[in-house]
């Protein structure tokens, strides 16, 4: 059957299309057209070339999918022989004088004779490929094998979007193109990422990613694979005598002119000195390049002058490659263990065997973070790839999963299992023990112990004296460095405790510098609230944030104790902010910091009750939105409100399923579910009472800020019917009051519940008034204030 012409036609314009697409996409890295259509075209070449076979040619867009898996590889036997090539490993520059000693011993060249001239390349560290074009089109690929014959891989190469599957311009009749098919770095990372996310195995590095793909048998494996090429030689050539060049120079410019990827980072030398310099530059540059290299290679530039050395054994007396250390070494781990950075970021680090790698002994490998060492599964005993480039951290690459010590299974007399657990993140800091948070969506875990832990000191105490906190003047870096590495100070309430007398012993510390510090810590003490919560240097709270909870909230007892959702309805706190200041106060070190700096004499000066419009924002539709429950959205979350108007209620409901029926089953399901969780309902009821605390220390509509207990001293003692003594507290404070730890002739009231005991006999010796709780509420009233 003969094709018609519109078919052949069409199958010539879609090919032509895709290549220009392709192009566009892969090498340009600026597509022209979406997934879709791109995918359209494709396929309706693909059912053209079905229903016309004749129509399919080898350098046809629809061949690089790939086709079908094979039983083997055939034989190909290289024509020209794939040799290997000397390594020189002594890395230092005198690598490159000893090979340019040698070629000019060969060549009979004598010291007045010049320098001889050579092309430079890098060292890719990937699979040796030969490309065999016949009449510019791609026929055959094969790998090295033994250099005398190799496997056909020519369905996987040609998945390679990199090569080339016709040649542009006048190409040879014949032409085998020499290279290396390699794996980008950061290509590699984002195909773990997705082959991690679907289940399916890793790849260990990039080397194995490129030389695994192509052995594969199933070409569907390699077309999945982020593979790429770089041609760096030839070898049979026919058909190309006029214009073919004379150097290796010209050879690879030649090959780039037929669309070959060719690598950018190559030049031509003349002597030894240029050479080391190419190898210490590349080497700088190593780091940074997209993929690995282990070395350079230097290559006798004139072709006349390499048929003249010609070989020694398997490998040509023309070229050299020169190492450089290795990246990468294989050693156990001994231990997992986690450090805490200066801002509190906890990182997981394998304590490892000394192993030599990059140029020095490496003892400890980070494994980033937590999903990170999860995903690489990396266990105690565990034989590990371990990377060191340039001036970045040693990391663990990845796991060698066939070396893992393992154990019999006490379960299962045939079965064996891990000798070692999976890691798992600490819920404590090491170095303080306060709890460890990890934000939604971030991939770091912290310690929340901003106040006291010991690896976040110092950043804490220059925060806590800044210009823009305390500002606390001559507490500088070198300062909090002596006064903490000398034990003086752990905390920033202990700043409050240092004395001339300690002071002026320190480094570059004179009698008045002593002075002037004190004073200048003396008169941080009357601060404003907004600074002082600013100085405590909780994550995400600047000052801009810091100035809004002093201006609603009034109070920095309120502040302690504000659960997330009500903090999430102040303005310009987002969730993750609010989380964040719930998670600091909620970690028990930090309050004893606080207190500590309360009990020092720091005392925020402009106090008040909290803001009248808070009243709005308190709102149950709104708070119940902010709870974080999965779809209660705000509508959601206005209809709840509309069933069940108070958050004390909703957590105490048992029929609440019956109740929540007028919404939607997913939401009243999610809803139930969420209440499931104790904390989530703890977190429900201590919303509502702080609710309660603050519209009950609300000032009248209109009247500034109330300060209805102003200038008076409170004393409690005993159990109120409602009220927690720390909510009668913050009624007090959020009013003006203050309230004290024991009665005195100061006291002004004694709010007394039941079973009382000597600060109440205290109190009647003294005189002082008594109040009971209903009391105590009249007097908030009385005096100006709202329930
Ligand atoms: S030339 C006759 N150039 O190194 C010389 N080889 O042992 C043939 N390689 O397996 C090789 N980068 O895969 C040459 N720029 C480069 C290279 C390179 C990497 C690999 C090649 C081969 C090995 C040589």
């Amino acid at each position: 059957m003969t094709v018609p012409d519109t078919a052949r036609q069409r199958a010539a314009a879609l090919r032509a299309e895709l290549e220009s697409h392709n192009r566009a996409y892969y090498e340009l890295d600026a597509p022209t057209v979406s997934d879709e259509v791109y995918d359209a075209l494709f396929r309706e070449l693909q059912a053209l070339e079905a229903a016309h076979p004749e129509l399919a040619t080898p350098d046809s867009p629809t061949r690089r999918v790939g086709g079908r898996p094979l039983e083997a590889f055939a034989q190909v036997a290289h024509r020209v022989p794939m040799l290997s090539i000397q390594t020189e490993t002594d890395t230092e520059a005198s690598g490159a004088w000893n090979f340019d000693a040698r070629v000019r011993k060969e060549l009979g060249l004598e010291e007045g004779d010049g320098p001889v001239r050579y092309a430079a390349e890098l060292k890719f560290d990937g699979l040796a490929v030969s490309l065999r074009y016949e009449q510019g089109v791609l026929v055959q690929g094969a790998t090295r094998g033994d250099g005398a014959t190799g496997e056909d891989v020519t369905q996987n190469l040609r998945t390679v979007h990199d090569i080339p599957l016709k040649l542009q311009g006048q190409a040879p009749a014949v032409l085998e193109v020499r290279g290396e098919v390699y794996m980008r770095r950061d290509d590699l990372a984002r195909y773990n990422e997705k082959a991690a996310a679907r289940g399916e195995k890793t790849l260990v590095n990039p080397r194995n990613g490129a030389a695994g793909s192509i052995r594969q048998l199933d070409p569907a494996i390699a077309a999945g694979r982020p593979l790429k090429f770089f041609a760096y030689g030839i070898g049979q050539v026919e058909g190309w005598d006029a214009a073919r060049p004379a150097s290796h120079s010209g050879l690879l410019d030649a090959l780039a002119g037929f669309g070959l990827p060719v690598c950018e980072h190559r030049a031509v030398l003349a002597g030894p000195q240029a050479l080391a310099d190419f190898h210490a530059r590349m080497g700088a540059l190593r780091p940074e390049l997209p993929f690995d290299i282990d070395g350079v290679v230097y290559k006798v530039d004139s072709l006349a002058l390499q048929a003249e050395l010609g070989f020694r054994s398997r490998e040509p007396r023309w070229a050299v490659a020169h190492k450089y250390p290795a990246q990468e070494a294989r050693t156990r781990v001994e231990a997992i263990v986690v450090q805490v950075g200066r801002t509190g970021a906890i990182t997981p680090v394998a304590k490892l065997q000394p192993v030599f790698v990059g140029g020095v002994t490496v003892t400890n490998a980070t494994l980033h973070n937590e999903d990170e060492a999860r995903r690489k599964d990396v266990r105690v005993g565990d034989l590990v790839i371990v990377r060191r480039a340039g001036d970045v951290i040693p990391e663990v690459v990845a796991v060698v999963p066939e070396e893992r010590p393992m154990t019999q299974s006490p379960d299962d007399l045939f079965a064996r299992e891990p000798l070692h657990p999976p890691f798992v993140l600490p819920a404590t800091c090491p170095e303080c023990g306060s709890h460890v948070v990890r934000e939604e969506g971030e991939a770091v875990a912290r310690c929340s112990g901003g106040l006291v832990c010991p690896a976040q000191v110092k950043g804490a105490l220059l925060h806590f004296a800044g210009r823009r906190a305390m500002d606390v003047e001559g507490l500088g870096d070198k300062l909090v460095e002596q006064l903490v590495d000398q034990g003086l100070v752990r905390t920033p309430a202990d700043l409050y405790r240092l004395e001339v007398a300690n002071l002026a012993s320190l480094e570059r510390m004179g009698e008045k510098s002593a002075e002037n510090l004190v004073a200048a810590l003396e008169a941080s003490k009357a601060c404003s609230l907004g600074r002082f919560i600013f100085a405590l240097g909780i994550r995400h709270v600047g000052e801009s944030t810091a100035r809004t909870l002093a201006d609603w909230l009034g109070s920095l007892a309120l502040l302690r104790r504000t659960p997330q959702p009500i903090l999430a309805v102040l303005p310009d706190i987002g969730g993750v902010v609010a989380q964040s200041i719930a998670d600091f106060f909620a970690e028990p070190r930090n309050e004893t910091a606080i207190d500590a700096l309360l009990a020092a004499g720091v005392l925020p000066r402009d106090e008040h009750s909290p803001r009248a419009e808070l009243g709005e924002a308190l709102a149950w539709a709104r708070l119940y939105e902010m709870l974080g429950v999965p779809k209660l959205t705000e509508t959601r979350a206005r209809e709840l409100a509309a069933l069940v108007p108070d958050g004390a209620e909703l957590a105490r409901e048992t029929a609440l399923a019956a109740r929540l029926s007028p919404l939607p089953q997913t939401v009243s399901a999610a809803l139930v579910d969420w209440l499931e969780v104790a904390a989530h309902r703890a977190l429900l009821l201590q919303t509502a009472e702080l609710r309660a605390a603050i519209l009950a220390a609300l000032p009248e509509p209109g009247a500034g800020p109330a300060q209805p207990l102003a200038g008076l001293t409170f004393v409690i003692t005993g159990t109120l019917p409602s009220l927690k003594r720390d909510e009668a507290k913050a009624l007090i404070e959020a009013a003006g009051g203050k309230v004290s730890g024991s009665v005195s002739k100061k006291t002004d009231y004694l709010v007394a519940g039941s079973e009382a005991g000597s600060k109440l006999d205290n109190a009647q010796k003294l005189g002082v008034p008594i109040l009971d709780e209903a009391a105590l509420r009249d007097l908030l009233n009385h005096q100006g204030g709202q329930q």
